[in-house]
């Protein structure tokens, strides 16, 4: 869906800009080792990263060409679960160019172009990652801010140990208003994958409650063989992170097992259905 429409602008060529002049098109094959240069100045890992994502696919990336060169790159991801939000990926801008104002015209023109799709938020994660003391994306939340993005939720020790995870929503079309739905379902927990990006952490795999099939199954029963599972992996944390409107009997068995709510990320499935994140320490070692 979305990206049928920024397919449109490709072909358009750098070099019949006039001079001096930037713009934002969608990033083809051609630009990959340059992008990951850029890339590579900020962050070597990054770079390694990237280059296997792009080896996919290119599907939602810009760039932003300034005098002929490329001068950014930014992305957005549709997110499979709904039909109208989407994650920003791989930002960044040359690192002798930043505060020149390119990231903010970059992103206003990939949002844009999200907006005419019909996205009507986008979620941004970053983490608080240091060296030599220094938050390294500090710079990247400022300007996840001056973007008008809010800060939704902070998963503590996400990444690693005192490592969170901070996730921004920017709502970027008008949010349709509709009263929050009834809580009218439930679900139960079927299994257990590696949470994306963290050393150690787990997230419960769910699926609808379907009263034909799963009766006599309570929402949050297997939640004992999960914890054990999930220990027994050595895993540092257990994550579930679930629908508003599916959750009221899941949330009574995650309570019973210790997991607290840590957040949640407003209008995720749909305008008044957030998305609720509840957690539980695996081990002793997290603070
Ligand atoms: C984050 C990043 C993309 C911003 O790009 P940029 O072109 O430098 O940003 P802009 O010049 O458009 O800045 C827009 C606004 O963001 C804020 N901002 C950006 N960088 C900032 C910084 N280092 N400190 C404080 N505020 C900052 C300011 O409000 C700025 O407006 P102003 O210059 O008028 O005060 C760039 O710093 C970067 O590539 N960082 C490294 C990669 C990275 O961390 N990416 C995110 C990974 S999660």
């Amino acid at each position: 869906m979305i990206f049928s429409l920024f397919q449109k602008k490709r072909g358009q060529n750098d070099q019949e800009t006039p001079a001096g002049q930037r713009h934002v098109r969608p990033m083809v094959a051609g630009d990959i080792p340059h992008v990951l240069e850029l890339i590579n100045d900020h962050d070597e890992d990054d770079a390694t990263e990237a280059e296997e994502c792009f080896a996919d696919s290119l599907q939602g990336m810009f760039v932003a060409v300034d005098d002929r060169q490329i001068v950014g790159v930014t992305g957005a991801d549709a997110e499979p679960a709904t039909s109208d939000i989407a994650w920003l990926s791989w930002t960044y801008v040359e690192k002798n160019r930043q505060r020149e104002g390119i990231g903010r015209y970059l992103v206003n023109g990939l949002i844009g172009e999200l907006q005419n799709a019909g996205i009507r938020k986008v979620f941004i994660s970053t983490g608080d990652y240091t060296e030599n003391g220094e938050d390294i994306y500090a710079a990247a939340k400022a300007f996840y801010y001056d973007l008008g993005a809010r800060l939704e939720m902070k998963i503590d020790d996400y990444y690693a140990l005192g490592e969170a995870r901070y996730i921004y929503g920017l709502d970027i079309n008008e949010p349709v208003s509709t009263p929050p739905p009834a809580q009218s379902g439930d679900l139960i927990f079927c299994g257990l994958e590696e949470a994306d990006e963290s050393a150690q952490g787990v997230l419960l795999s769910w699926r609808e409650y379907i009263p034909q099939k799963d009766s006599g199954l309570a929402p949050a029963e297997q939640l004992a063989d999960y914890i054990d599972q999930a220990k027994s992996q050595n895993a540092r944390f257990i994550g579930a992170a679930i629908p508003f409107d599916l959750s009221e009997g899941a949330i009574k068995g995650l309570k019973k097992k210790g997991f607290v709510q840590v957040g949640e990320l407003k209008d995720y499935y749909a305008p008044g259905n957030s998305q609720l994140f509840w957690k539980l320490q695996a081990t002793g070692k997290a603070r």
